[in-house]
């Protein structure tokens, strides 16, 4: 198919206007991107494209160089060899005409949460049906990404802009856990603006982990944010938001608090359960994928936008320093395929000194029976922890695609980890994308690491769960290893069933069949996670804002298999 030319790309923009603009969806606002083919693409075709997108409302302040760059991110990204001349992907011009789409873009405008008549953020769950509300009427942190993502993509920068900057000002705040003052960089896990009709006014209330259930703090809250930035920036060429001082300093109180020196003999970051996206008690304390991946990413996002003057050329160091020894420990000890596996399988135990082989002392009698099949002969994955005599084997799909995103994870580590979902698809996609970690424990297990929790089952919410806000993850770590075709199947499988059982927050069963026990319905992440995979493949371009390159320091140490090459 052709190329549309420019002058009736540029009418069709003119025609265009911002999509939630007075809550109303507008159509027609993507029939720029479907129109060709991506196998077509030439890089000036790409280049063209980038400034072809509706973005009228945008003061562009994007130099050529930039826009090199960003193309450079995500297209040269997608690995030179197959990324654009992938022959099963060719774009859909659906996405006017897609219903579901159209929904999504309807229920995502209506979780906008405004504070003094603008928009801050969305909310985690409109579910009027759902009889308890519990938090899901507040913003929250790691919710609100797919969502800013979703309204970058689409030209709409100003409620992202606000989250960063309300956020930013609810970190300002003291914030108490009973007698004890957490660090002054802590971001929050969620907020909930408070209307008063008779006041006419608006009060935020922000939760640290002092409401959350389990009292834990959010460690990923500061990286997200940090990461939410770095894609605002691209995607709108907007340096001056990241260069105003309060965002240098948010930052800096925020590198502080997981930079500062202690007692660690490891450059991966001491966690207590629950601090992420997996928000309760599930044996990820230690050294959690999850945590070490956005760690990564936030530092390498950090060190894009930190300025060169006397403070930020501190923190660039410690990043520097960090990075290295960070991604050095995250490959060599975390990586695990068919080699590596056997290789542990038949470690000799207690080794002293320098010289020794099995570092963290893993007794070959720990590894777990289901590993031994799960492991195909090509593929791997990043583990879910490593700390003394603990090596926890399950697969976490954000850590591992976060790891594929910021570059943690070597070309062929990231080829790697797609084979592995793609040789394992019934286990790890199965009817829903995707699972939060495989496998599920169960029975006396469950007991002793769950602390009995009802609510995480087998098979159910974080214990093996499937949650449909991850395939933007998948689509994007899909898209910059050049195999969107695993993005397509994915979403296929979303398409069946998402809008039917009404945006659920995630899946229950084995092969993630049922609609999860205690799931909410119109779950935002859910609706924006969908809306930012179709925009993906719409326009593979947009993967730039949240990918990064490898940068020549960082390269691996050793090769560990044949998976790898
Ligand atoms: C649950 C999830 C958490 C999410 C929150 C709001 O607590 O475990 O990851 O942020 O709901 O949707």
């Amino acid at each position: 198919m052709d190329r549309p030319k420019k002058r009736d790309v540029l009418r069709a923009v003119n025609s265009m206007s911002s999509l939630c603009e007075n809550g109303k969806k507008k159509e027609g606002i993507r029939a720029v991107n479907s129109m060709c083919s991506i196998s077509k693409l030439t890089d000036e075709d790409l280049l063209s494209r980038l400034l072809d997108r509706p973005r009228l409302k945008l003061e562009r302040k994007i130099s050529y160089e930039e826009m090199s760059l960003s193309l450079y991110d995500s297209a040269h990204s997608l690995d030179g060899k197959s990324g654009w001349d992938t022959p099963v992907f060719s774009m859909k011009d659906s996405m006017d005409r897609n219903p579901m789409v159209t929904e999504a873009w309807e229920a995502l405008c209506q979780s906008q949460v405004y504070f003094r008549g603008k928009p801050v953020g969305t909310i985690a769950a409109y579910d009027h049906a759902s009889e308890e509300v519990l938090n899901y009427d507040q913003v929250f942190v790691r919710d609100f990404v797919p969502s800013a993502l979703a309204f970058l993509m689409n030209g709409e920068p100003e409620i992202v802009k606000n989250f960063l900057l309300k956020t930013l000002h609810i970190q300002g705040q003291d914030k108490m856990i009973d007698k004890f003052k957490l660090g002054d960089g802590a971001m929050p896990a969620s907020f909930k603006v408070l209307h008063n009709p008779i006041k006419k006014t608006d009060t935020i209330i922000a939760d640290f982990g002092e409401s959350a259930i389990g009292r834990v703090a959010p460690v990923d809250s500061g990286f997200w944010w940090i990461i939410l930035l770095r894609a605002y920036t691209k995607s709108t060429g907007d340096h001056s938001l990241a260069e105003r001082p309060e965002c240098q300093k948010g930052m800096r109180l925020i590198l502080s608090l997981c930079l500062s020196e202690g007692f660690d003999t490891f450059p991966t970051l001491l966690c207590a359960d629950g601090c992420s996206m997996v928000d309760r008690r599930m044996g990820i304390y230690g050294y959690p994928i999850e945590i070490q991946a956005l760690f990564f990413m936030a530092l390498r996002s950090a060190l894009s936008m930190l300025k060169h003057d006397s403070e930020g050329k501190e923190f660039m160091e410690k990043i520097v320093k960090r990075l290295h020894a960070l991604s050095f420990h995250m490959r060599s000890y975390f990586w695990l395929d068919f080699q590596q596996l056997n290789d542990i399988y038949r470690y000799k135990t207690e080794e002293y000194s320098h010289t020794a082989v099995n570092k963290f002392n893993v007794i070959p009698d720990s590894i777990p029976d289901w590993i031994f099949d799960f492991m195909p002969l090509r593929g791997g994955y990043f583990v879910g922890n490593v700390s003394p005599a603990r090596m926890d084997f399950r697969w976490f799909a954000l850590g591992n695609c976060i790891a594929i995103l910021s570059s943690l994870a070597t070309p062929e580590q990231s080829m790697a980890i797609m084979d592995l979902i793609e040789a394992r698809w019934e286990e790890l996609v199965g009817e829903m994308p995707l699972k939060i970690c495989y496998p599920a424990m169960e029975s006396h297990e469950w007991g002793i690491v769950t602390g009995c929790d009802p609510k995480n089952t087998r098979w159910s919410y974080h214990n093996g769960g499937s949650w449909p806000v991850l395939l933007w993850l998948l689509t994007a770590a899909s898209i910059k290893t050049g195999r969107p075709q695993i993005a397509r199947r994915a979403i296929e499988l979303a398409e069946a069933r998402l809008l039917k059982d009404g945006w659920p927050e995630y899946y229950d069963g084995k092969s993630g069949r049922f609609i999860g026990k205690q799931a909410r319905k119109s779950q935002t992440w859910s609706i924006a996670g969908y809306l930012v995979a179709k925009m993906m493949m719409d326009d593979p371009t947009h993967v730039g804002m949240i990918s990064m390159e490898e940068e020549k320091h960082m390269k691996p140490p050793l090769r560990r298999s044949s998976s790898w090459t």
